[in-house]
């Protein structure tokens, strides 16, 4: 039950502290992520030579972070791939192909068949699951379940930040068994990771600002999100909420690629919410997507920037500025997605719509 919330999405995106607590819970031992469901698998484990991510939807945004992390900490390459598009190609499988399926479900139609398809092509599979026993947990060779608890709001939050902690922790897990990991480093990620839920508290209490900030964008015709690195997959995360909770034309975008196209969308008024990269990035990504800024900005956009604490850079040009606390760079997704969920619920409520039960929506979508 709701237990005095609004909605359930309200209620599940209260949850997410636990969402990310309860996944990592019982994994971590002397510093060193361990799974005892993948045991056994080792040998696999060291053998693949290449993991494809299959997923639909909010699920496949998480395969992309995941990618960004099984790279870094594991060096083995990872593609991610709409599972529906997957299982049409005849993409090219071996057995030392790792397919990891992600669904908070368990019983998505499309994602159950691109794992048939990889079983039936000799690839390995493993899945990423938030349902016990769903079909695709039962299809695959193992199974790594995200401890969410059930997600009844149609539109995914808590499964969310669910699936990308344990695609956090898999990437770990498998750079230490594959000889990638330096000890004090997958040390330090955890401690990263651990610190989360108490972050992700923090910026759930900006709650309130972010519910004014959708009630003056409620006659919106288009919101634009922008990021980069791993704020990319959180700005296509944020455009997916607000089509589906508040039926608004959304896109997102990687900001590298304005100059080749979507800048021609921008005219004055035209609201962007930009994902700010950390200023203390390595890659100084953060320059880059401040100067983005200034370039829409110079064509009157309206910038709503979400950035860390203590980032001033940002403040000369942004219309409305969401703070997050400070994180490592790879664990920022789990911050900065929390304001865009808030926001596409808000405005939803603030339409006067069921954000629940969006229309034309199922929670989990069983025919192809
Ligand atoms: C969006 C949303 C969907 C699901 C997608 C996959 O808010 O919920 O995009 O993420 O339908 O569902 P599962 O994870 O059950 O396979």
């Amino acid at each position: 039950e709701k237990g005095g919330w609004s909605s359930f999405m309200a209620k599940e995106i209260s949850e997410e502290p636990d969402a990310v607590a309860n996944t990592i819970l019982g994994r971590v031992h002397d510093g060193e992520v361990v799974l005892p469901e993948l045991e056994g698998l080792d040998e696999v484990l060291r053998d693949i030579d290449r993991v494809i991510v299959v997923a639909c939807g909010t699920a496949s945004y998480s395969g992309l972070l995941g990618k960004y992390a099984i790279e870094k900490w594991a060096r083995i390459p990872v593609e991610v791939e709409l599972s529906h598009e997957f299982r049409y190609r005849e993409p090219v499988l071996t057995p030392r192909t790792l397919v990891v399926s992600i669904s908070q479900s368990g019983e998505t139609m499309d994602t159950l068949m691109a794992v048939k398809y990889a079983i039936a092509n000799g690839a390995r599979t493993l899945s990423i699951c938030n349902t016990q026993g769903a079909t695709i947990a039962r299809e695959s060779d193992a199974v790594v379940y995200t401890h969410a608890g059930p997600e009844v709001a149609v539109a995914s939050t808590k499964a969310f930040v669910a699936q990308i902690t344990a695609l956090y922790l898999f990437g770990l897990h498998l750079a230490r068994v594959r000889g990638e990991l330096d000890p004090a480093v997958g040390a330090k990620q955890i401690a990263e990771l651990q610190a989360i839920p108490e972050k992700i508290e923090q910026v759930l209490k900006n709650a309130p600002e972010i519910t004014q900030l959708a009630k003056w964008m409620s006659d919106s015709r288009a919101v634009l999100f922008l990021g980069r690195h791993v704020g990319y997959p959180i700005a296509l995360e944020g455009a997916l909420k607000l089509k589906e909770l508040a039926y608004i034309h959304a896109e997102g975008f990687a900001a590298g690629e304005l100059k080749h196209g979507p800048i021609a969308l921008i005219e004055p008024g035209q609201p962007v919410f930009v994902v700010v990269p950390s200023p203390r990035d390595p890659n100084s990504l953060h320059a880059k997507v401040v100067s983005n800024i200034q370039e829409i900005r110079a064509r009157g956009a309206r910038i709503l920037a979400i950035a860390e604490e203590g980032d001033v850079a940002v403040l000369p040009f942004a219309d409305e500025v969401i703070r997050i606390p400070l994180a490592a760079p790879l664990f920022e997704p789990l911050l900065t997605v929390i304001p865009l969920q808030l926001f596409a619920m808000e405005l939803a409520t603030a339409k006067g719509l069921d954000v629940d039960q969006p229309r034309n929506l199922a929670k989990s979508v069983t025919v192809e």
